[in-house]
C-alpha cells in the first residue's frame, strides 16, 4: 500500500501507457476509476495547471500520491494550436470524440496556410507529468516528441493523434510503430525519465 500510487487520468491509452512506464519501479498503480473519482474540470491554459488539477483531485480524494498527465500535440504553424486543447479538438458535442475530425480539422488549418513541406508541418507532442501528494506537494516534469504531420492518417496502433504525426527521425507514425518503440521516444517517456531521476 506504501508503493501504490494513483494515476489520475480517465484515458486508456494513457492508464495503459503509465502502467507500463512505472511497473518496472514496483509501484502498483490504481486508476481514478478505481476509486469512483470523478473526472475534475480542466480549466488551465497551461498544461502545467491542468496536471495539477487533475493529480490534486485524486490525491486528495485518496489520501495517496497521485500522478496525472495532461499532453497534447502543438503544431508550429498554427502558434502551437490545439496544445492544451487537443483533446477538445475531438469533442462531437454529444459527449463523444473524434479524433478522425479532430486530426483533419488540423489537416485543413494547415493547408489553408498552403503547408505542404515536413519542415512547414512541424509538431511536437507534449507531455507534463504532475506528481502530487495529499498536503498539496507537487513537483512536474515536463517532455516532448519533436516530429512533424502527414496526411492522411497511417496505422492503427496508439491513440489519439497518433496516425498523423510521425517522430523526428523516423518514416513511420506513432500509430504504425510497436508500442514499445513509441514509448522509448514518446513525450510521455521523456517526461517520466526525468520523473524517475528526480524520484524514484
Ligand atoms: P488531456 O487528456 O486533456 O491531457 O488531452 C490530451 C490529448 O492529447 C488526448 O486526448 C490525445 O488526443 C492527445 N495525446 C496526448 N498524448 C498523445 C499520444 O501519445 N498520442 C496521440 N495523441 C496524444
Amino acid at each position: 500500500e506504501g508503493r501504490t500510487i494513483v494515476v489520475a487520468s480517465h484515458n486508456r491509452g494513457k492508464l495503459e501507457e503509465i502502467g507500463a512506464l512505472i511497473a518496472p519501479f514496483g509501484l502498483s498503480a490504481k486508476s481514478a476509476a478505481d476509486y469512483n473519482l470523478p473526472e475534475p474540470e480542466e480549466t488551465g491554459t497551461e498544461f502545467e495547471q491542468n496536471a495539477y488539477i487533475k493529480a490534486f483531485a485524486a490525491a486528495a480524494a485518496t489520501g495517496l500520491p497521485a500522478l496525472s498527465d495532461d499532453s497534447g500535440l502543438c503544431v508550429d504553424a498554427l502558434g502551437g494550436a490545439p496544445g492544451v486543447y487537443t483533446a477538445d479538438w475531438a469533442e462531437t458535442g454529444n459527449g463523444d470524440r473524434d479524433f478522425m475530425m479532430a486530426m483533419r480539422t488540423v489537416e485543413e488549418k494547415l493547408q489553408a496556410l498552403g503547408a505542404a513541406e515536413p519542415d512547414q508541418r512541424r509538431a511536437a507532442f507534449v507531455a507534463t507529468l504532475c506528481l502530487a501528494f495529499p498536503d498539496g506537494h507537487c513537483d512536474f516534469f515536463r517532455g516532448e516528441a519533436p516530429g512533424h504531420l502527414i496526411w492522411p492518417p497511417r496505422g492503427d496502433l496508439g491513440f489519439g493523434y497518433d496516425p498523423v504525426f510521425v517522430p523526428a527521425g523516423k518514416l513511420l507514425t506513432f500509430a504504425q510503430i510497436d508500442p514499445a518503440e513509441k514509448h522509448a521516444i514518446s513525450h510521455r517517456a521523456d517526461a517520466f525519465r526525468q520523473l524517475v531521476a528526480a524520484v524514484l
